[in-house]
């Protein structure tokens, strides 16, 4: 029941809800995963930079295979992680910078992803994090692995047919609202909602550049050059794109506000961003000939697993699984706070989607 569930959950990720064959359509065909964005997908590159943003200890994999920290923000396995058991590619997406990477593994698929970064190469600069930039850049490194192992033609083949999942941008909204970068001074919120979105366009198809006259075309010659890094440039074309989180009802920002209740003025501009992004997805998917572009909704879920945890079997939502209300996240949480109940929280450790929310979001979409 539940594996028919997950399976029907990712055909739910392609095809409308509205479509009434969807819950027999047969199953995407990927085999290869590639994923971008930041803690939420992160499956431990956070392991192997300088950043300070690090997970790679108790409870972090509490509930992970073999009980193991592997620098995933979470006590167990991602939504990327579950997708791809689910499509019998691997039982989890490796981190790209781990350098005992098999062939096997590049030929699969991996993470780039970035715990605390976002589409904005201003968040969190300080931390050194790995923004969506930079995450491109490594694509291409992996690239050119990839040809090396399989060779070019199979390569463009695999990149073709592989399922891209993004998901970033809640450290770009979580910053703006913190005031933590010049942005906030930039711009308001539906000013700094379409900035991100811009970024996000341009991380899928490169910034557009309009070529009528010679004086323009001088300016466009670097951008051009800058769309052959672009992910559908480089031959991506099913892109699963992830919406932010009720960001508002993270434990880590109740605690900053000393409140027990989710602040609402922050989850309303996630929520209205994450409206204009089904709106411009839809519109890059008309424009794109050849791309399956669909938008994933993790607010909706999550917001109704903070309203009704016992729905989910989740006995507390408002805190972070160390269970002490505090700003439980990194090196604030480890071994000797308080262990959570089995099930941990909604939004574990502070910050992410539990494995039991990762799970029950793929049930319930
Ligand atoms: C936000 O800024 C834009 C331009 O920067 C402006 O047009 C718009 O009216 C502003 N919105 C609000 C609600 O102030």
């Amino acid at each position: 029941m539940a594996a028919l569930s997950l399976l029907q959950a990712l055909v739910a990720i392609f095809i409308t809800k509205c479509d009434a064959t969807w819950a027999t359509a047969a199953l995407p065909k990927f085999s290869h995963i590639l994923v971008f964005g930041d803690s939420s997908v992160d499956s431990g590159n956070s392991n192997y930079i300088k950043s300070v943003i690090k997970s790679n200890h108790y409870p972090y994999g509490l509930n992970f295979p073999y009980h193991i920290p592997t620098g995933r923000f979470s006590d167990g396995k991602l939504i990327p992680d579950f997708i791809a058991s689910l499509l019998n590619i691997k039982d989890a997406g490796p981190p790209f910078l781990d350098p005992s990477l098999s062939d096997y593994d590049i030929r699969t698929g991996v993470s780039f992803a970035s715990s605390a970064s976002g589409y904005d190469d201003l968040t969190n600069a300080a931390l050194g994090v790995i923004p969506a930039s930079k995450q491109l850049e490594m694509f291409k490194n992996y690239i050119a692995r990839l040809k090396g192992i399989v060779g070019e033609e199979e390569a463009n083949r695999r990149i073709g047919g592989s399922l891209i999942m993004i998901s970033s941008g809640n450290n770009d909204f979580l910053d703006y609202y913190n005031a933590l970068t010049r942005r906030r001074l930039q711009f308001n919120d539906t000013g700094f909602q379409d900035f991100v979105l811009d970024l996000l366009q341009n991380f899928v198809l490169g910034p557009v550049c309009i070529t009528l006259l010679l004086v323009l075309m001088m300016f466009c010659l670097p951008l051009e050059m800058r769309i052959s890094q672009e992910l559908y440039n480089l031959g991506g074309r099913s892109f699963a794109i992830f919406g932010v989180f009720p960001n508002g009802c993270l434990p880590i920002q109740m605690t900053a506000r000393l409140v027990h209740t989710c602040l609402e003025d922050l989850n309303a501009i996630c929520q209205s961003y994450n409206e204009k992004l089904v709106a411009l997805l839809h519109d890059l998917k008309e424009s794109l000939p050849g791309s399956r572009i669909a938008s994933a909704n993790i607010y909706d879920p999550l917001i109704d697993m903070v309203h009704h945890p016992q729905k989910y079997g989740f006995v507390e939502t408002r805190r972070g699984c160390c269970g002490t209300g505090l700003i439980e996240v990194a090196l604030l949480c480890n071994i000797a706070k308080p262990l959570c109940n089995k099930y941990f929280s909604v939004l574990v450790l502070g910050f992410n989607p539990s494995n039991r929310s990762s799970l029950s979001f793929l049930l319930t979409y």
